[in-house]
C-alpha cells in the first residue's frame, strides 16, 4: 500500500479501557492497555492522516504521537460524549477501545464502608457507542470495530459487524499467545460488510495497524 495514502483524511481512533466506578475507590474495568489504538494512530499519522485519538485508561506511553489531537476520558459515558462530538468530522472511525458493556447500577460519591458492600452487585447496561455511531454514519464515512473474543472469533464478529452497522471488524483472539490485551504483538481476522476476509498472522501491533488501514482503504 502507498505510504501516504491517507493524506486529506481525518481518522478518529479510540483506544484503551474504560472504568465504571461504584464509589471513589472501586470500579469495573478491563485489561486493555491502549497499545492497539495507539499503533493505529501512529500508522495513520505515518500515512498522512489527520488523527484524533480518544483514549480511556492506558497502560503504555503515547510519547510518539506528535501532531495527534489526544483526548482523555475515563468512563464509557465520557467516551460516548467525546466520540459523538468528534464523529461528524471523521472520515474513518476505528473503535479499538475496550468499552464497558455494563456498569454498577448506582454510584456513591462517598466511599462505601466494607460492611455495607452488597454481596452481589446490581449492574446497568452501558450504551453501545459504536452502534450509536453506526446509526449516525453518513455515506462518506467508514466505521470499523474490534471484537475481542475467545474460541470462535469469526461468528460473533460477523454478528457484531451487522448489528452495529460497521463497514469492517477486526476479529481479535484474546486466548492465543502473543496477542490481545497488553501484548506488543497481535493477530486478527479482518471482515468487511461485503464478505471480504483478510487474515493477519501474528505480528507487531504497528504492522497489524498498517494491514487494517490498507484493508479499510479497499472496502
Ligand atoms: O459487543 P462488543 O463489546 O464485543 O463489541 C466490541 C466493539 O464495540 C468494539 O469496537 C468496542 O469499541 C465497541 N463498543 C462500544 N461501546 C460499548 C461496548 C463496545 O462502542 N459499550
Amino acid at each position: 500500500s502507498g505510504q501516504r495514502d491517507l493524506v486529506g483524511k481525518h481518522l478518529l481512533i479510540s483506544a484503551g479501557g474504560t472504568r465504571e466506578f461504584l464509589d471513589p475507590v472501586r470500579f469495573l474495568g478491563n485489561p486493555s492497555t491502549g497499545k492497539m489504538g495507539i499503533a493505529l494512530a501512529q500508522a495513520a499519522l505515518h500515512r498522512g492522516a489527520t488523527v484524533t485519538l480518544v483514549h480511556g485508561v492506558l497502560d503504555t506511553s503515547i510519547v510518539a504521537l506528535e501532531g495527534v489531537q489526544t483526548l482523555a476520558v475515563t468512563s464509557a459515558a465520557e467516551m460516548q460524549q467525546t466520540l459523538l462530538k468528534c464523529f461528524p468530522n471523521a472520515d474513518w472511525t476505528i473503535m479499538a477501545a475496550a468499552v464497558a458493556d455494563v456498569k454498577p447500577a448506582s454510584y456513591s460519591s462517598e466511599k462505601l464502608p466494607k460492611r455495607s458492600l452488597p454481596s452481589s452487585l446490581p449492574l446497568a447496561p452501558v450504551p453501545d457507542i459504536v452502534a450509536e455511531l453506526g446509526a449516525l454514519k453518513q455515506p462518506h464515512q467508514k466505521l470499523i470495530g474490534f471484537a475481542a473474543q475467545t474460541g470462535d472469533i469469526v461468528t460473533p464478529a460477523l454478528e457484531k459487524l451487522k448489528q452495529k452497522k460497521l463497514d469492517a471488524i477486526a476479529a481479535n483472539p484474546i486466548d492465543q499467545p502473543n496477542s490481545g490485551f497488553g501484548s506488543d504483538s497481535n493477530q486478527a481476522i479482518l471482515l468487511d460488510h461485503r464478505g471480504r476476509k483478510h487474515v493477519i498472522a501474528p505480528c507487531s501491533k504497528l504492522h497489524m495497524a498498517h494491514q487494517l488501514l490498507a484493508f479499510i482503504h479497499a472496502i
